[in-house]
């Protein structure tokens, strides 16, 4: 009995040597157990120093674990639970140092260390338990917006449809009903690229809006449509609190027969009350685009102070002009459509009060962990 006592010495320090250990007692040698077993395995400087320390702590027959483990049974019954749930922590937290103090020497090892290292991967077993050493990140609020507006008009029947940020200017303006002599098509209300588009696409741009994607749709497939497009535009415009020379827009199509601009309203208006958790008062102001007749400014109100409501514009619609309709090959005797854009960081920013959209680009973590 001695030997075997003579082995869980180490948990019952100050105390004397006794068949029953108190708990307090087997707690601390186990604490000291832990300390010294983590502190062998991350000092060992190579893989013979680490198998011994394993040896010494984590050994089957005589490792130091399994002398707290033969202890265990001395620990008086009512203590047994905390005792043993302790024992299995301890045990799990040196075979975790273990882990990572052969992953650790590992990557020392030179014949291994060309195994290519993932610095976007999260911390090992800190992430596991939960820890974050290094905090991790979450998507930005305007791709949660994206997502969230993706999600909100995929209930409304409208699927995701993409295209290409680098464009001609036949999807740009020419099949969108605005001609050469139109403002909008200067070039310096655009970035335009240097280099010409492949074949006779001709000169190419950075697309000004989506309502590229509303011809690249119809282009392709007859009617009925009910698309989305999100993505980045460009416009040479000067940094202010709501214009920034890239920003995102959500572009909306419906063709069919029989589509009214009471549709366009009802659908802006379930959308932005769906986005914003309430009904929210949308106000159409008349204007013009080219490739809409008639079209509007799609206002969103703001605030309210004092009685009097401030409304944001958050981009335009309109229904589907004619020309355009006929530039894909649609007859406009037979269906109608109403198209929409709006702007995905004025929406983002009506939702959660952000009042200057360059806030969005800073990539300041105080701005956006609010998210
Ligand atoms: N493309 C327009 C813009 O960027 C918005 C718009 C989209 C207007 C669809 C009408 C219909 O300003």
């Amino acid at each position: 009995m001695v030997s075997s006592l003579g082995q869980i010495a180490p948990f019952a320090l100050g105390t004397p040597h006794s068949a029953a250990m108190p708990l307090q007692a087997f707690l601390t040698g186990l604490d000291q157990l832990a300390q010294a077993g983590q502190s062998a395995f991350s000092q060992s400087a190579d893989a013979a120093a680490l198998e011994a320390a394993r040896v010494e702590f984590l050994g089957a027959k005589s490792g130091r674990l399994k002398a707290a483990q033969k202890g265990l049974g001395t620990v008086p019954g009512p203590d047994k639970p905390a005792a043993g749930k302790r024992f299995n922590e301890v045990k799990m937290l040196l075979e975790a140092a273990l882990t990572e103090a052969q992953e650790r020497l590992r990557g020392t090892d030179s014949a291994e260390s060309a195994e290519p290292f993932d610095p976007t991967l999260p911390g090992g077993r800190e992430f596991k338990e939960g820890r974050h050493p290094v905090a991790p990140g979450h998507l930005h609020p305007l791709t949660q917006t994206i997502e969230e507006l993706k999600d909100i008009m995929g209930r409304l029947g409208f699927t995701v449809a993409d295209g290409p940020e680098v464009e001609d200017e036949w999807h740009n303006f020419e099949a969108l009903n605005i001609p050469k002599s139109h403002p909008a098509r200067d070039p310096l209300e655009n970035f335009y690229l240097a280099t010409a588009g492949v074949g006779n696409a001709g000169p190419m741009l950075l697309r000004s809006q989506t309502s590229t994607v509303q011809i690249r749709v119809m282009e392709k497939q007859p009617p009925p449509v009910r698309i989305i497009s999100l993505g980045r535009v460009y416009r040479p415009d000067d940094a202010d609190a709501t214009h920034y020379p890239m920003f995102h827009q959500i572009e909306g199509l419906l063709v069919d027969r029989n589509v009214t601009m009471a549709d366009l309203k009802s659908v802006l208006r379930l959308f932005a009350a769906s986005f914003l958790g309430h009904d929210v008062h949308i106000r159409f102001r008349p204007s013009f685009f080219p490739f809409t007749e008639p079209s509007v400014e799609v206002d969103m109100a703001w605030e309210t102070i004092g009685g009097k409501t401030r409304y944001v514009e958050m981009g335009g619609a309109g229904m589907v002009d004619p020309n355009v309709l006929r530039a894909v090959g649609y007859d406009p005797e037979e269906v109608t459509g109403f198209a929409f854009g709006l702007g995905v960081e004025r929406v983002c920013a009506r939702r959660h009060g952000v009042a200057d959209i360059r806030e969005f680009y800073r990539n300041d973590v105080r701005f956006l962990s609010q998210f």
